[in-house]
């Protein structure tokens, strides 16, 4: 059974016990990412051969090098594919719409021209626009569980919220949501190296049910376009630009709607859990409520809901002594970055009042830096302004199950939080 201690992150330790496929790991890297930063800032491990980049610095210098660093993780060569990800690809290519490089997978300049399109879209103005909608969505969700004195966070709270958002954004139904967290699982499942051959191929079939729903709205909103996001990625133009074919706009889906559930999912939840995990900090928060924009920055450092993502090397590429090869994966590992004791003084604490909360990387950096950040921000900021008004005294109602966290290697998703708490 696993608790609430803190013990697991206040010290290092040995990277010959670091291994990035056991879910133990997975749910608490920390203590291997402290030894890593002072020890072996980029390592390589065995068990992938992936190269663990550590330090907050490097990370940066990784950002600011897209032509030694590509987004573009495609294998030249198809014969690198194993079994299941051929299957998996035949799947889309028979029956739905294959994968094609669009934004987050391209470097520039080519990335400029998907990135102008979400970027108009996701505006400041419509994510200011938007949070009495948020607030209302949240206060809905609570008055479902508020008399029961209990609930189960993560279902009844932190999946919901971003979904039914994101869904609404993109105008789908929102009564869908549970279909597009089922579908985003499929998208992101195949990248977290945990499922088996079997499950790799349901998530292609699953992933072409979602397109097939896609392409529907597609066309429905060439001919009556509205005002969200679907109609504004199919019939935006940029001069001398062609509109984006159906391959793409499924692709740019795809991300949309991974980038816009799970991640949020997982900030919520960890946001809670680190307030239950440190309890003189809730009690901190609810005596200054100026505190709760801080404590958002603090929540994403702390508890990195994308532990890293990948790049891979263009050429040879030195950094801190070691040669990563060309063809090298590199795992920028934002959550390690993100306690780099260089940048945050004791940064294995949690600390809502933090200065320099608002440094960390939780949303990358640079030219892909997350368009879906300020609307995240909004969401866990509504949240805990809402839950710090409406419940006291929030405790655990038990101790969690031996797998906190969902199998994957670069998602961090808290499995379930069950609490219990007074209506205030
Ligand atoms: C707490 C919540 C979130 C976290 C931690 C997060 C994290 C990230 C990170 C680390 C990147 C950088 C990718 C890279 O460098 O390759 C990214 C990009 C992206 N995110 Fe988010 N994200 C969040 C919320 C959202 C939301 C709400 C949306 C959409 C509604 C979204 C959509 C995207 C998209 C489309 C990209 C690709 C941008 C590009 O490549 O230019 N994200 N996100």
């Amino acid at each position: 059974m696993s608790t609430l201690e803190r013990a697991p992150e206040a010290s290092g330790a040995p990277l010959s016990e670091f291994n990035p496929l056991d879910r133990q790991t997975q749910a608490c890297p920390y203590p291997f990412y402290k030894t890593m930063r002072s020890e072996c800032p980029v390592f390589q491990a065995p068990q992938t051969g992936m190269y663990y980049v550590t330090k907050y610095e490097d990370i940066r210098f990784i950002k600011r090098n897209p032509q030694l660093f590509s987004s573009n993780m495609v294998p030249t060569d198809r014969a690198g594919l194993t079994e299941a990800q051929k299957k998996h690809a035949e799947v889309f290519a028979k029956y739905g719409w294959s994968h094609v490089q669009a934004l987050q997978r391209t470097d520039p300049p080519a990335h400029d021209r998907w990135r102008k399109l979400i970027d108009r879209t996701f505006t400041a103005t419509r994510v200011n626009g938007m949070k009495d909608y948020v607030d209302e969505m949240v206060h809905e969700l609570i008055d479902a569980f508020i008399d029961n004195g209990e609930c189960e966070f993560v279902h009844d709270f932190c999946i919901p919220l971003p979904c039914k958002v994101i869904a609404d954004q993109l105008g789908l139904p929102r009564d869908e949501y549970l279909s597009l967290k089922a579908w985003s699982d499929a998208m992101l499942t195949p990248g977290g190296l945990m499922a088996t051959d079997e499950e790799i191929v349901q998530c292609a079939y699953t992933e072409v049910e979602a397109q097939h729903f896609f392409y529907k709205v597609f066309e429905d909103r060439r001919k009556n376009p509205k005002d969200d996001i679907m109609s504004a990625l199919v019939n935006t133009r940029f001069e001398g630009e062609e509109p984006l074919s159906m391959h793409e706009l499924q692709n740019m889906m795809n991300q949309l709607i991974t980038g816009g559930n799970e991640t949020t999912t997982s900030a919520l939840a960890h946001a809670m859990w680190n307030l239950l995990k440190n309890p003189e900090q809730m009690a901190k928060l609810r005596a200054d409520r100026s505190l709760v924009k801080n404590f958002v920055e603090e929540t994403l450092r702390y508890e990195t809901p994308v532990l890293g993502l990948f790049r891979k090397a263009t050429q040879d590429v030195e950094l801190r002594d070691v040669t990563i090869p060309k063809d090298g994966i590199i795992f920028m590992a934002y959550g390690a970055a993100n306690r780099d004791e260089e940048k945050f003084d004791d940064g294995e604490e949690f600390d809502v009042s933090r200065k320099n909360a608002g440094a960390q990387i939780a949303f990358g950096m640079g030219a892909h830096f997350c368009p879906g950040a300020m609307l995240a921000r909004r969401e866990i900021y509504s949240a805990f302004e809402i839950i710090l008004d409406r419940m006291e005294d929030i405790q655990l109602a038990r101790p969690l199950n031996e797998f906190t966290h969902d199998p994957s290697i670069f998602l961090h998703q808290l499995t379930e939080l069950p609490i219990t708490f007074k209506k205030a």
